[in-house]
């Protein structure tokens, strides 16, 4: 496993690459912008779907017992999480699941609570189903992110009926403890809250940080909430569409099917099952490998950031692929933030405030790609702030 050698993804209807002259205004600009991997998958996930694809008929398909226990297996060994096989339903994506959760545990009109800066998507599942967003922005306390346990609180005071909660964090990099998660439930239990959590990056965390299911922490929060997730973000194969959902709740899984019927969305995708089936049995010491890179690449960002660019604040990531970096100090607003990055750096990192209010000034950078491009983008944008100061 060579992470090094940059994959050419060019011409490849890549969405991150192959979208740099209509996003950016060029070709040569360096993407490292949504969460996808420039790297290879693993070589067990490539046999697999080859061998599917050299079947030649791409017909409808039906899940396996090997597919779900592939899941199971995958999170009983992992995350120390006993899941039923009764409890999963397949979907086509993590944000679909958040869209169908939110349209089945709500109604028009009701308090969504987010937590921003979040994933944008999660405003998307609430405007679009005409619920309203009640964002409890979380509390960058020295260098990291915190839930604010009181703006929470007034929420569900104030009636909030489902909290989308994002563990771990996109784009802020927590991997929630324990204790944060219990403190949450308790709200929750107390308020008669229900849970959708997105755990779509629950495999990617960092040595010395543990990622607890939500649904696992206790039966009486296992009751109340819907789990989002998929071998997507973990193994690098989002563009195979496969994910599912785990609520063991049979009245909260019975509406969430329903509305999966009501969409006609239930069925998988032909190659979904195979490469979860390869990933979940045999991708681990690949994933191993690719945390181990990404955590370097983390750790050298940081670094390069602090010697060459002092003003700018990374925010330490405790899992994810992804690094948040404070950029307030550049003064810069959302417009200036992408003209400095696609235009004069030839860079594209996400910009901040795609991710709610609280993300003005920010800039979250994917760091799955090899050390020398990333290596590459920030030089380049070091030179582009150099430039303007100069
Ligand atoms: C928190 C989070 N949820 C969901 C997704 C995407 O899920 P999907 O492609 O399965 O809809 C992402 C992708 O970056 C993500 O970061």
């Amino acid at each position: 496993m060579n992470f090094n050698e940059l994959p050419d993804r060019r011409g490849t209807l890549s969405y991150k690459w192959d979208q740099r002259e209509k996003l950016f205004g060029g070709e040569d600009v360096l993407p490292l912008w949504v969460a996808d991997m420039d790297f290879k998958c693993s070589p067990a996930i490539v046999e697999a779907v080859v061998a599917r694809a050299s079947q030649g008929i791409y017909g409808y398909t039906i899940k396996s017992k090997e597919y779900v226990d592939a899941i199971t297996g995958w999170f009983r060994d992992r995350h120390h999480w006993t899941m039923d096989s009764s409890w999963l339903t397949d979907s086509p994506g993590v944000v679909p699941s958040l869209s169908i959760a939110v349209r089945t545990l709500t109604s028009p009109g009701d308090q969504v609570i987010v937590m921003s800066p979040v994933y944008n998507p999660f405003y998307d599942v609430i405007v679009k189903n005409e619920r309203t967003i009640a964002d409890s922005p979380l509390i960058l306390k020295d260098g990291r992110y915190e839930m604010d346990f009181v703006a929470l609180e007034k929420h569900m005071r104030d009636g909030a009926k489902l909290v989308l909660l994002c563990s771990p964090h996109n784009p802020g990099g927590r991997v929630w403890t324990k204790e944060e998660l219990l403190q949450l439930g308790d709200l929750c239990i107390k308020y008669d809250v229900q849970v959708v959590a997105d755990e779509i990056h629950c495999d990617l965390v960092f040595d010395g940080n543990t990622h607890y299911p939500f649904a696992s922490l206790s039966s009486a929060l296992a009751e109340r909430t819907v789990t989002c997730l998929a071998p997507s973000k973990t193994f690098n194969i989002p563009g195979l569409q496969t994910s599912f959902v785990a609520i063991s709740n049979p009245d909260l899984k019975r509406l969430f099917d329903g509305e999966v019927s009501a969409l006609s969305i239930g069925s998988v995708n032909f190659f979904g099952p195979t490469a979860t089936i390869a990933a979940y049995t045999q991708g681990e010491p690949w994933l191993e490998a690719v945390l181990t890179y990404v955590k370097d690449n983390h750790d050298y960002a940081i670094q390069y950031l602090g010697e060459h660019l002092p003003g700018l604040t990374p925010v330490p990531s405790e899992g994810t692929y992804l690094l948040w970096v404070d950029c307030r100090s550049l003064g810069l607003a959302p417009a200036a933030l992408k003209r400095l990055m696609y235009r004069d750096a030839k860079i594209a990192f996400n910009e901040g405030s795609i991710y709610g209010k609280t993300g003005v000034g920010f800039l979250r950078i994917n760091l799955a790609c090899p050390r020398d491009v990333l290596a590459e983008a920030l030089t380049r944008f070091t030179q582009a702030i150099e430039r303007i100061g100069s």
